[in-house]
């Protein structure tokens, strides 16, 4: 039995602790900080995933065997370096890449840099600062709109900006290089061509030689019906992809997943943990948008209960770098997860608001997200509140699954998209 701490407090890791609690290898089971829905499976520890003392006294405390960061802040931080050069902590088992490896998200510049080395196919791209202002508005004007900005470092998701003229790209690239945005995060600038297609969601698990697959998926970034509107952190999923079908995929781990385990492993960087590929397919072939260095949320939310191996064991297996001898099993059954947000997400909104209808629901899980317990009851606490996922047959059996127990839930300006899946 392995005593495990998960860190994070979103549906992801709500559901990632709903994978790990019904295994028989996990002991005692905590997560720092939790939400409302993952005290249901473990004890919720009041720290931050980013408070790394705090973070060692607990595993110290709790005698941790496995530490498991949900976000990519505490990675792209190197936790995993941080416990590894601690006496104290260095036996854990850290799901997740060193600092160095954390870089495929930390860095847009040096992820791009890493795929040109291993020929892994991506936008073409140019770099951009300060010092090379006048040049970066030069190669604006001399580009075809749309033209793609992204800040090198982590943004929280706001430092891509897709502009449709010269001029909204000369303001974006201003902003990041010269006014400081995102302060260090966009002293460097990534100006990429615009990849025009249909995005999905990869992932894999790796040893750091091996790797196994688990089920993709397509997430839905707008908050608005039609994708329309502002980016958010993700208003629903569905997995498996339609169009995702097995000769795409043999693409994907030829041209992509294959050259990017094998490139990590051939330049020494240490990463054994999740790797998230944002592909995009364009006419028939892939291309990465983006890595991350962890799993997706509201991905998750529909990955993970298509993942029918046992999570801890898989974990295990690829701490003794092993990964080769297993294989993962994906369910026959689609998912799709809504998600319900707060009136105002992306932009301002209330917290607090008491929810109800839970005892109602039926043949779905509740994902919690942005919630919390309250004077013994359950209220919002987030922008995105809860993440309901369904099995189907197929993914509109899934999603109706879901809105029927979506209309169940009920709190003070509950909103979520009515289309999940429309493409298909
Ligand atoms: P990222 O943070 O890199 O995932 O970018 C956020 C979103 O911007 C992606 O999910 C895509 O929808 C879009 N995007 C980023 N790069 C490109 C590109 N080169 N071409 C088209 N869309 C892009
Ligand atoms: N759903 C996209 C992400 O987790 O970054």
């Amino acid at each position: 039995m392995k005593n495990i701490l998960l860190l994070g407090s979103g549906g992801r890791e709500c559901a990632l602790a709903w994978k790990l609690s019904q295994s028989p290898l996990c002991g005692k089971f905590y997560i720092a900080p939790g939400n409302a829905g993952t005290e249901a499976y473990g004890i919720n520890l009041p720290l931050s995933y980013n408070d790394f003392e705090g973070i060692k006294k607990a595993c110290i405390e709790y005698k941790i065997d496995i530490l498991i960061p949900g976000p990519e802040d505490p990675l792209v931080a190197g936790i995993y370096d941080f416990c590894k050069g601690d006496i104290a902590l260095k036996h854990i088992i850290v799901v997740g890449p060193s600092k160095e490896g954390a870089q495929l998200e930390g860095s847009k510049l040096w992820s791009k840099k890493f795929m040109e080395r291993h020929s892994i196919p991506t936008a073409a791209y140019r770099e951009f600062r300060a010092g090379s202002f006048e040049q970066g508005v030069a190669f604006i004007k001399r580009s075809e709109p749309p033209i793609v900005i992204k800040a090198d470092g982590l943004a929280a998701g706001k430092g891509v900006v897709i502009a449709h003229n010269t001029i909204e790209a000369v303001k974006a690239f201003r902003a990041m290089v010269m006014n400081e945005q995102f302060g260090e995060a966009s002293k460097n600038v990534v100006i990429e061509q615009f990849l025009d297609g249909i995005e999905l969601s990869v992932f894999a698990f790796t040893d750091g030689t091996n790797y196994v697959l688990l089920p993709e998926a397509k997430d839905y970034k707008r908050i608005g019906e039609g994708d329309t509107g502002l980016n958010t952190g993700g208003m629903g999923a569905i997995s498996p992809v339609p169009f995702a079908d097995e000769s795409f995929m043999q693409k994907v781990t030829e041209r992509i997943i294959e050259p990017t385990v094998r490139g990590l492993k051939s330049e020494g960087i240490t990463y054994q943990g999740f790797i998230f590929f944002g592909l995009i397919k364009v006419k028939d072939e892939p291309f990465v948008i983006e890595y991350n260095c962890r799993l997706g949320d509201p991905e998750t939310e529909v990955v993970i209960p298509r993942l029918e191996n046992d999570l801890v064991e898989l974990i295990l297996t690829m701490q003794e770098g092993k990964l080769n001898e297993v294989r993962t099993q994906h369910s026959a059954k689609a998912a799709a997860a809504v998600m319900m947000v707060s009136k105002g997400y992306p932009g301002d909104y209330e917290k607090g608001k008491v929810m109800s209808g839970f005892e109602k629901v039926r043949g779905s899980l509740l994902f919690h997200a942005g919630t919390a317990v309250k004077d013994g009851q359950t209220v919002t606490n987030g922008g995105r509140v809860i993440a309901i996922t369904s099995y189907g047959d197929n993914i509109k059996l899934a999603l109706e699954k879901s809105y029927e127990n979506a209309a169940i839930i009920e709190y003070e300006g509950k909103y979520y998209r009515n289309d999940i899946g429309f493409e298909f």
